[in-house]
């Protein structure tokens, strides 16, 4: 057990040594620095102070089986000891890793048949943009170039993931988009930019914006359009029905290749094994991750359909492409296990029919309170906008940051939810029970009412 002096000493030495993802440094040395977390088990992690939060964030969306699996750890104990690493290079594959690429056949949507496996959703994606690139080089369409992607989309930090990203705060500090790289449009975002189209209108308005954007540049020019099923970091923005089915006929109109970044929505979230099956989508390529492991191993796969496997396999030769750690055996044993658990405890079914609904129905007891302008979601996925004005949608602001005031008070009170813009995100474990959504829903509505009490909001409730 950690004492006192541990956590002191642990933030001096994290200060001197340690360059945080996603974090700003200066900002968190004067809020008294980082927060050490050190153990977990089920759904709840503890810090060095001995505090015990629920994660209503599963991680970083990925520990869907909750912490301390045993089941997880005595996979990777057994790979460990039997083959710690080998790679996919130069005609070898480790046993284990054939054997996931084959339970991902399974579990994939009809036509994916090939998986090459990477260590993190950024790299899947990077791997997928070059995989498009040499697809049309090989269909002798080497103009087909451009990636259309979305306003708000998150699909990874590398130069070329970041760019294709839509949320614009990814871009500055490394001078991006790449240029003649990325053409991005507008976002199925229907509470924000909805105006006065009903959802559906919307969600059309939006697939046509596709459209027109491909005719613009040229389909000639388009090589692929990347969007998430539902949005993740961006928003968790769920589109109208009509919005993917329209994108999947443009793109099969023009010939321009969709790829799915399922890395929040795959393997149960959003109540099917893939967010491509719950909104009728039919990717060329699949991007996984996460929830591929539950997050106990660095792992992650692109999925790629039979049609463009082919021409792969019969015309590219040597694929000059690969990561050291390219399906690793520990990463792909532990991935392999979580897949079979997801199966055997029914999860996918679970979030659809049983803690999902129950979730989203609490979550939609939110709406009453008044800083909250819509909630959102499916499955396990669900956000809360944060409004100063409900009828008229209007924010609190970015001097505010009303959204990182509840954040603030979320973490003070033992649960975490993330903040983004205006928004709070819910993304638990797939095994929460429904006494623990209880728990994170029932103080994430006490915090909405003691940051309503910090703003000056008059209607909040008296009793809070
Ligand atoms: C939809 C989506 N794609 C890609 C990524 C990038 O994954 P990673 O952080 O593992 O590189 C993320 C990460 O949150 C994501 O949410």
């Amino acid at each position: 057990m950690s004492t006192p002096a541990d956590t002191i000493d642990m933030r001096e030495l994290d200060r001197l040594h340690h360059l945080h993802a996603f974090t700003d440094s200066k900002a968190m040395q004067q809020d008294g620095g980082t927060r050490v977390i050190t153990k977990a088990e089920g759904v709840y992690v503890w810090d060095s102070e001995g505090n015990r939060f629920l994660d209503g964030m599963a991680g970083l969306w990925c520990v869907s089986l909750g912490y301390g699996r045993k089941e997880l750890i005595e996979a990777a104990q057994q790979q460990l000891s039997q083959l710690p690493y080998y790679n996919t290079f130069f005609n070898c594959s480790p046993e284990v890793t054939i054997r996931l690429a084959a339970k991902l056949a399974e579990q994939t949507p009809e036509g994916i048949t090939q998986f090459f496996f990477c260590n993190s959703g950024s790299e899947a994606n990077d791997s997928i943009i070059k995989l498009v690139r040499l697809y049309w080089n090989l269909m002798r369409q080497p103009r087909k170039k451009m990636f259309i992607a979305r306003h708000y989309a998150y699909h990874g930090v590398t130069v070329a993931t970041a760019s294709i990203s839509g949320l614009t705060d990814m871009h500055p500090q490394w001078d991006l988009p790449l240029p003649n790289f990325v053409s991005h449009v507008d976002a199925p975002y229907w509470y924000k930019h909805g105006g006065d189209l009903t959802p559906d209108e919307f969600g059309i308005q939006c697939a046509r914006a596709l459209e027109n954007r491909i005719l613009e540049l040229g389909p000639e020019t388009v090589a692929a359009f990347i969007g998430e099923p539902v949005y993740g970091a961006g928003g968790v923005m769920v589109p109208p029905p009509t919005y993917w089915p329209e994108v999947v006929r443009i793109c099969q109109k023009y010939d321009v290749l969709l790829c799915a970044d399922e890395v929040v929505c795959g393997f149960g979230r959003t109540g099917q094994w893939f967010g491509s099956q719950t909104f009728g989508i039919k990717p060329d390529f699949m991007t996984m991750g996460k929830g591929l492991s539950s997050g106990y191993m660095p792992i992650s796969a692109v999925g790629v359909h039979e049609r463009i496997a082919k021409v792969l396999r019969e015309k590219a030769g040597e694929i000059v492409h690969g990561f050291t750690y390219s399906g690793h055996p520990v990463a792909a044993a532990v991935a392999l296990r979580n897949l079979q658990i997801i199966e055997e405890e029914n999860l996918v079914k679970r979030v659809r029919e049983d803690i999902g609904p129950y979730f989203q129905q609490k979550l939609g007891g939110l709406l009453d309170h008044p800083l909250v302008g819509e909630v959102r979601g499916i499955g396990l996925l669900g956000a809360v906008e944060i409004v100063k004005d409900k009828r008229t949608r209007e924010t609190w602001g970015p001097e505010i940051r009303a959204a990182f005031k509840v954040r603030g008070h979320c973490f003070a009170n033992s649960i975490i939810m993330r903040a983004a813009r205006d928004c709070l995100y819910a993304s638990p474990p797939l095994v929460i029970s429904k006494t623990e959504v209880d728990e994170l829903l029932g103080t994430f509505r006490q915090c909405l009412d003691l940051t309503a009490r910090d703003l000056g909001v008059s209607d909040f409730r008296k009793d809070a």
